[in-house]
């Protein structure tokens, strides 16, 4: 089964919410969501990026912090150093997703951190593929792509549990972009495959 691991920090709840949504689609999918915690900059990453290394592709998700992913995602970013020696997630495909409290608070520049990271691999970056929430003449909470994002998700939360925020809009774009990136991750799969037998 095509096996897609999300790796994603979250210092107070906010973003794993997303990260739960962003499962709850790969698993609408037919395949198999591997969630990767990661708790502090400290850790042993180990069995994190092993377990990243097992899968066809691996959505990485941080709040934004300081205008940036979080001190514990960067730390697991070069511990993926490793990884990146041995080229392990080379050509697997990657994607992207930061929650904050501002509408913006530079979650943008998040985002492009995820992607570096991703191309520093020779990993496949995709997209959201979503309209922003503003096509329908509207924007609000319950608006899929409500921050219209294209490079990854960018969900918003108030200072408020992370039961209750971010919004149903915020987590119907974050289940979307893990349909999206199972699908993908198939037809990926399903390639290599077909180039494997034509070999
Ligand atoms: C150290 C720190 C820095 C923050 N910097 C930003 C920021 O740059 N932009 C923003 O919109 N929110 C910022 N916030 C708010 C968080 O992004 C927000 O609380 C978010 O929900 C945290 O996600 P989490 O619950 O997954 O940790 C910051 C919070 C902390 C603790």
């Amino acid at each position: 089964m095509t096996k897609v691991a999300i790796a994603y920090h979250s210092g107070f709840g906010h973003t794993a919410v997303v990260a739960e949504s962003v499962a709850e689609g790969v698993r609408a999918a037919g395949a198999e969501p591997v969630l990767l915690k990661i708790e502090n900059a400290a850790q042993d990453f180990g069995p994190l990026l092993d377990q990243a290394s097992n899968a066809d592709a691996i959505v990485f998700g941080a709040p934004t912090y300081m205008g940036d992913v979080s001190a514990a995602f960067r730390a697991f970013a070069e511990a993926s150093s490793k990884v990146w020696a041995v080229q392990g997630w080379k050509d697997k495909l990657a994607a992207g997703f930061t929650n904050s409290h501002s509408l913006s608070g530079d979650k943008l520049q998040a985002l492009a951190s995820l992607s570096v990271l991703a191309a520093q691999h020779g990993m496949v970056w995709v997209s959201t593929g979503l309209p922003p929430g503003s096509a329908a003449g509207k924007t609000g909470p319950e608006d899929v792509n409500r921050l219209g994002s294209f490079l990854g998700v960018m969900t918003q939360s108030e200072n408020a549990s992370p039961e209750v925020t971010p919004p149903s809009g915020d987590r119907e774009t974050a289940r979307l972009l893990g349909v999206r990136v199972a699908e993908a991750a198939r037809r990926w799969r399903a390639g290599a495959q077909e180039l494997a037998q034509a070999a």
